[in-house]
């Protein structure tokens, strides 16, 4: 072979090579077979790219300056192919088998109010518009704030319903709201109108119609030249505003230390279940004993007033028929998202 033929058959082979070295990089469809083709062709030892820089070494001297710069040339185009081919593989390899544009959008979840939350802020609006305000008492007591203050005579059967767990140093969870009555008048001179809402505890089984801790709704008002027909009322205005204009509302005689008189508020509801209208209990109330009034430093003389006791959570099984009361402390979100709005 001549040195011209030798040349050109060595410039024309070196770019086939290059050309089906590219193809392979180019058809390879994972980073394994990429660098399986790599290692074929550019490999340092084995690849057939070696047979070409042992060929240059056979080249006649005067035509070795332009071979090897072909060789330098078509070795640093199979580089930056390789580079290529692998930068494209990085990309689309992780996402690929991840990335399902046609996957519907993950629910997204809006929270909503529990049923007793939604009780407490609609009763607390309808006694606000009567210009009540809201008060706020703790929930660790002392015995005499939650029993003595309240007129309950020490040993008094009233208080074996008011069982609770008592703490060192002489704190009691408290059984009611009642207590946050006592704490007000000390505090503040009447008139006093408000409207205490809170959790309270008992010793009380967790079943369909009890539960250790449940929430209050305690009302106070107290003025001057205030009667029982002042709370019958006002009592009657939030049964109507909460229920319905047309419910027959009843009042009965019932017990509490610290009211005397005292009454039951009964109201005519329909709880859903097919059973038609029916009286349900829905508070406690009674005029101010003026022994609560004088244990507050409060002039029984200039003023009296009324009290009522209510729980959210019986008002909330009667608006919304949940026959058990257990329904309301499980958060069980079936249950839950019937209330959102
Ligand atoms: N504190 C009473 C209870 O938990 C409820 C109650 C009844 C509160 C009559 C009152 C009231 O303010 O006047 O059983």
């Amino acid at each position: 072979m001549s040195g011209g033929a030798a040349s050109a058959a060595y410039h024309e082979e070196l770019r086939r090579f290059v050309e089906e070295a590219t193809q392979s990089f180019q058809a390879a469809a994972s980073t394994d077979e990429l660098e399986e083709a790599r290692a074929r062709h550019i490999g340092d030892t084995r690849g057939r790219l070696r047979t070409f820089s042992v060929a240059l070494g056979r080249l006649p001297h005067e035509l070795k300056p332009a071979a090897g710069a072909a060789f330098k040339l078509a070795k640093e185009e199979l580089a930056s192919a390789y580079d290529r081919c692998r930068r494209q593989l990085a990309v689309a390899a992780p996402l690929a088998p991840v990335l399902d544009r046609t996957m519907p959008a993950r629910e997204s979840w809006r929270g909503s109010l529990h049923p007793v939350s939604l009780v407490v802020d609609e009763i607390c609006d309808i006694f606000r518009a009567l210009g009540f305000t809201i008060a706020l008492g703790p929930e660790v007591e002392t015995a005499w704030y939650n029993f003595g203050a309240l007129n309950f005579p020490a040993d008094h059967p009233a208080m074996e319903l008011h069982d609770t767990l008592y703490l060192e140093g002489g704190g009691l969870l408290r059984t009611h709201t009642s207590p946050v009555q006592v704490r007000t008048l000390q505090q503040y001179p009447p008139p006093i109108r408000i409207l205490a809402p809170g959790n309270v505890y008992r010793r009380d089984f967790f079943d369909s119609t009890h539960s250790p801790v449940f929430a209050q709704l305690e009302g106070l008002a107290i003025d001057e030249g205030i009667s029982f027909a002042d709370l019958k009322a006002t009592l009657n205005r939030f049964a109507h505003a909460f229920y319905g204009k047309s419910r027959r509302t009843r009042f009965g005689p019932s017990y509490f230390p610290f009211t005397e008189p005292s009454a039951q508020m009964d109201v005519e509801v329909d709880l859903g279940d097919g059973k038609g209208l029916r009286w349900v209990e829905i508070m406690g109330c009674g005029l101010v004993h003026p022994a609560v009034l004088e244990a507050a430093g409060v002039d029984g003389e200039q003023y009296t007033g009324w009290a009522f006791g209510m729980g959210p959570g019986r008002i909330a099984q009667s608006r919304y028929g949940i026959s058990d009361c257990r329904l309301l402390f499980e958060s069980d979100v079936r249950f839950l998202e019937q209330f959102a709005t």
